[in-house]
């Protein structure tokens, strides 16, 4: 017999499915319909992961599509965009690729890069996939494309071959106006002249209340301009570029991206040894330089002024999903997780914001700057999962259920009330969501 509360979690399962059939466009899902009406790399990585349960080729297809965006040195950029949708800044004319001699031809992209989740997602096709052959068929299409990826991450963004990769624009991190990155964008001076004057669409969808500053957009918009003004050339950016930061969230997820990788290329029959060469490097310099042993938390690294950001987000407990701490540092990391200020279990609060909910800074509405997102809680449960802090984990995972059972499939919620903000129909917010009722 269905119990009703299984009628339930299926009829959830059901609307997820129905969120992503309508952001589906034929090759790709779009994040939302309205606000992110193009193809996004970690979206797709995500939404993927839930494809993975219930509909393997169109898996297969969206990381596919996803990488004929891919440049000539590797680098996978955030965004492939339509040509004809119109509704969505900055587009292609913005960001002219042309000027850089690996831009992709006849592809349209942005010229930046996004978190690589996109070998974990390919594993999670191949182990969910009911068509074994096909996935493997899959895998080796994916392999030398994952690979030529990471190669251009420890290539082009490790200029001392430390092992961690940076990032060189807030848009890299996912986490577009995260309080974490207040103080290297606070010191950038935007030469007026130099800005071209725009029209920002996201709050044709979004009030700004919920959205990014003027000011932050600003400075966005300058950092591009310095990459066209280098040709897209990593080094000259890393010398002229005023924002690089080794993070806490990108170099875990590229961990455990490298992890998926060395095991599809051992099911591939394929060399592992460059592979293996990073999980140890990086694994080592995470845990020298992102950690912070007074604190118990892993925090990012500017470049440009060699030191932490002291900002506690919710990316530093994502090391827990690349495997990174040791028994020890997760104790350090349950106990920040469990306090208060990051509505510890049994609180009046949602987990997990992604900000201190103490600190001045902290909106329970504001995109990056508080609201609980379903894909940081995504990557938090199953860090916590991995490592056996089954109470906890299972707390974190029945906040992604109540959330969206509550609230719909929005792109971030307040943490004290649960109300859903951004937009609405966000496909990642289905996609792991299926993950979690259906793994
Ligand atoms: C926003 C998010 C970013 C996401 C994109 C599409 O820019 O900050 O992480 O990839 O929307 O959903």
């Amino acid at each position: 017999m269905v119990s009703a509360g299984d009628a339930k979690m299926k009829g959830l399962i059901e609307r997820a499915k129905e969120v992503l059939n309508r952001n589906w466009r034929g090759s790709y899902t779009v994040p939302s319909a309205t606000l992110y009406p193009h193809q996004w790399s970690w979206d797709s990585g995500f939404i993927a992961i839930g494809y993975s349960h219930y509909n393997q080729e169109r898996a297969q297809k969206e990381l596919i599509s996803l990488f004929k965006g891919q440049w000539k040195n590797g680098m996978l950029p955030h965004i492939l965009f339509n040509p004809e949708e119109k509704g969505y800044f900055p587009g292609p004319e913005l960001w002219q690729i042309e000027l850089s001699k690996y831009a992709p031809k006849g592809v349209l992209t942005s010229g930046i890069t996004q978190p690589p989740v996109h070998a974990k997602a390919a594993l999670y096709i191949y182990e969910n996939g009911r068509d074994r052959e096909g996935a493997l068929r899959f895998l080796r299409e994916i392999f030398p494309k994952l690979l030529a990826f990471h190669r251009y991450l420890y290539r082009e963004r490790n200029p001392f071959n430390e092992g961690l990769v940076y990032i060189r624009h807030p848009w890299e991190s996912g986490m577009d106006n995260s309080p974490v990155w207040d103080l290297p964008l606070k010191g950038i001076t935007v030469p007026a002249e130099l800005l071209p004057s725009y029209r920002r669409k996201d709050l044709q969808h979004v009030p700004i209340s919920e959205r990014p500053t003027d000011e932050e957009y600003d400075r966005f918009l300058y950092l591009l301009h310095i990459f066209k003004e280098c040709d897209y050339n990593e080094s000259k950016i890393f010398k002229e570029s005023p924002f690089i930061i080794q993070g806490n969230l990108f170099n875990a997820i590229l961990h455990s991206s490298n992890k998926a990788l060395y095991q599809i290329a051992e099911l591939l029959k394929e060399d592992t040894e460059e592979i293996g060469s990073w999980i140890d490097k990086t694994g080592e310099a995470f845990n020298q330089k992102l950690w912070d042993e007074e604190d118990g938390f892993y925090y990012v690294f500017d470049m440009k002024q060699k030191k932490h950001i002291k900002a506690c987000t919710a990316a530093g407990f994502v090391p827990l999903f690349g495997g990174l701490p040791s028994k020890e540092q997760a104790e350090k990391l349950y106990k920040t997780l469990n306090k208060e200020c990051f509505c510890r279990i049994h609180s009046n609060c949602f987990a997990v914001p992604n900000y201190d909910v103490c600190e001045e800074g902290f909106s329970p509405e504001n995109y990056w700057r508080g609201p609980i997102w379903i894909n940081m809680n995504w990557l938090i449960y199953k860090g916590l999962k991995d490592y056996g802090n089954l109470e906890y984990a299972t707390y974190v995972k029945n906040s992604i259920i109540e959330l969206v059972r509550m609230g719909g499939f929005y792109e971030y919620y307040d943490p004290f009330t649960g109300k859903g903000h951004g937009t609405k129909d966000f496909s990642w917010t289905a996609a792991l969501l299926i993950d979690v009722l259906m793994e």
